[in-house]
């Protein structure tokens, strides 16, 4: 099956891939010639998500899907949560988000935090949403050059390091975005 995938973030991109391998070819906005930034102007990921899917399901009439990803931090009530990419303001700077996540987070004993995938699938115009979440939590310092936005003082429950210090196959055994893509899988091959 071929899907677009409403995405502008190749590292989105190269890691769905990686989960799918050859049961679905992903066609990415710009291999689709669509220069298009999408809104993300919703409360929830749930929303931004569907938002995202039915713009790009609308533009071109194909079968897509999009996803939406946010950072749940607990002792900060969720944040930054949906408001992820533009936590810092809005220039999407990952170096700045970290900044202030940090900072938020200083002299803060419970660190605990979450990432949270949605995915939205508009098959002919009918949405199916699939989640996934990896529960870890956010370090004090940034640590490793591998990987994109908080992946740096982010660790997974299970392991020592960042995702920023592991490699995509490692990132793999533990992402909330390998899990959505693994259930969006599994429902289209009932299709
Ligand atoms: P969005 O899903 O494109 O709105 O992205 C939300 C923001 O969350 C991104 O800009 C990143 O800063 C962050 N983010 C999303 N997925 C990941 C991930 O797998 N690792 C680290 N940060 C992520």
């Amino acid at each position: 099956m071929k899907l677009i995938f409403a995405t502008n973030n190749q590292h989105k991109v190269d890691e769905i891939r990686s989960v799918v391998g050859n049961n679905l070819q992903i066609i990415t906005l710009k291999e689709a010639g669509i220069d298009i930034d999408i809104p993300e102007p919703y409360e929830t990921l749930e929303k931004n998500a569907w938002s995202k899917s039915k713009t790009i399901f609308d533009m071109t009439g194909i079968n897509c899907f999009s996803e939406d990803t946010g950072l749940e931090v607990e002792a900060l009530g969720g944040e930054p949560g949906v408001k992820s990419a533009r936590y810092a303001g809005d220039n999407r700077s990952f170096d700045a988000n970290i900044e202030k996540l940090l900072s938020n987070l200083a002299g803060r004993a419970d660190r605990s935090a979450r990432f949270r995938t949605v995915i939205s699938l508009l098959i002919d115009g009918i949405e199916t949403q699939f989640e996934g979440i990896c529960n870890g939590k956010i370090i004090e310092e940034k640590r490793g050059d591998q990987g994109f936005g908080y992946d740096p003082v982010f660790i997974p429950i299970g392991s020592d390091k960042t995702f920023a210090e592991m490699d995509m196959i490692e990132k793999n055994e533990f992402s909330h975005r390998k899990k959505a893509t693994q259930k969006l899988v599994a429902f289209l091959n009932t299709l």
